[in-house]
């Protein structure tokens, strides 16, 4: 379905989103004032969607938050390339999430590694007795490791990790009450002294992965390889895969956002993440058949919830959940990567042909004209004239704005 040429009202009509969607404001000041401290106001973003989006044989509307022209338009292109190939294959592990626990004044910290991992069992029924609703629902506690760090600014530390199945919630509170519970026996068990309990936004153990596999005909002669060669540079240099991985984000911190989840985790994850081996590299790989079928993968952290935080109470959040149909957290992990590998995919295509500035300043001028004054139509006939000018600046489009 092209939504493009169409009022925002048609948009939402289309996609049979008019009660989910259609309504103001979008964030009820009480609400807000419920949410976060000192609450003054709330501050709005463009909510748009890329329609059909292919994943694991169905498709998603996928709602997309962000201030960034070009990013939603990209991620609709690649789903279109992609749904003419078979679309995404998404999968995630089991929602695993980490809690540390800091234990610090120990004379013998290889001993207190032992004392605790004897300890296990009794460690996980304790977590587990934290959280019965958790466990009813098939989550818990499944396992404690314990890391030891012999030399530190603080001296030698033990930490130990509670692994806790969190299902369908992002798994914050659940896992740093287990840790805040838990420290006492800690200490009594190690005779050490608890610092930190808190989870840790690595989240290694949660990850989602996805994969597209496209035919050598689904792009311009040439343009493979070019991806590949260009996703080589993310793999070498740190530098290029800051850039890339953002590229990554523009298509995953939208739908973090406007699914009302945490998306400095999911950030501080993917991040971490791609430096894991010591060494900072993009966060997926992109290699070209000698038929010039292109394939690409992604693997990353998806720390998302569909239940607790802002996903529950903010209207918006819940009305996105329902325009995708998504009912699980593993879902959601699994579109969510699969438009963090096709944004990737755009920036890659369009950098290793044409560059970016022509797309990016076409969809740009839009902003450009309304700076400069422009209403309604007025918006996109100022607009395509500052494409075509060349020259979009605002002081052109007040030019043709006048004309
Ligand atoms: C711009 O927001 C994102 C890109 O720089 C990503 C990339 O270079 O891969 C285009």
């Amino acid at each position: 379905m092209s939504l493009r040429h169409h009022s925002p009202q048609d948009r939402r009509t289309a996609l049979q989103a008019d009660d989910i969607l259609g309504f103001t404001p979008a964030l009820p000041e009480p609400v807000a004032d419920g949410m976060i401290e000192n609450v003054i106001g709330t501050f709005e973003l463009p909510l748009g969607v890329v329609p059909d989006f292919p994943v694991n044989g169905k498709t998603y509307n996928v709602p997309m938050a962000v201030e960034e022209p070009s990013v939603v338009a990209a991620a609709a292109h690649m789903g279109k390339i992609a749904r003419a190939h078979g679309g995404f294959r998404a999968e995630t592990t089991d929602p695993l999430m980490r809690a540390q626990v800091q234990i610090l004044g120990l004379t013998a910290p290889g001993a207190a590694r032992d004392v605790i991992m004897a300890a296990r069992e009794e460690l996980i029924a304790a977590a587990n007795a934290c959280d019965p609703v958790l466990v009813s629902l098939g989550g818990g506690c499944r396992d404690v490791e314990v890391h030891l760090f012999q030399v530190s600014p603080a001296g030698p530390m033990v930490v130990a990790h509670l692994i806790v199945d969190v299902r369908d919630a992002m798994g914050a509170n659940t896992v740093n009450t287990m840790a805040e519970r838990l420290a006492p026996r800690f200490e009594a068990l190690t005779g050490g002294t608890v610092r930190l309990r808190i989870l840790s936004n690595l989240a290694d153990l949660r990850l989602a992965r996805a994969s597209v596999i496209l035919p050598g005909d689904a792009f311009d002669p040439g343009v493979t390889r070019a991806i590949a060669e260009a996703c080589a540079l993310a793999i070498v240099d740190p530098y290029r895969a800051a850039t890339h991985n953002k590229g990554i984000m523009n298509g995953i911190d939208p739908l973090v956002i406007a699914t009302g989840n945490d998306w400095r985790a999911i950030e501080s994850g993917a991040h971490a993440y791609a430096a894991r081996s010591g060494r900072y590299v993009g966060l997926t790989t992109w290699e070209a058949g000698e038929d010039g079928v292109l394939t690409g993968q992604i693997e990353l952290p998806m720390a998302l919830g569909l239940v607790g935080g802002a996903t529950g109470t903010h209207p918006q959040a819940q009305a996105a959940l329902k325009l995708m149909g998504i009912s699980s957290a593993a879902d959601l992990a699994k579109v969510a990567a699969a438009v963090g590998l096709a944004q990737n995919l755009a920036a890659l295509r369009a950098l290793a042909s044409e560059g970016i500035q022509k797309g990016h300043m076409a969809l740009h001028a839009r902003n450009i004209a309304i700076l400069a004054g422009a209403h309604g139509a007025d918006v996109d006939r100022v607009a395509k004239g500052l494409a075509l000018s060349g020259a979009v600046t605002v002081e052109k489009a007040k030019e043709l704005l006048g004309a």
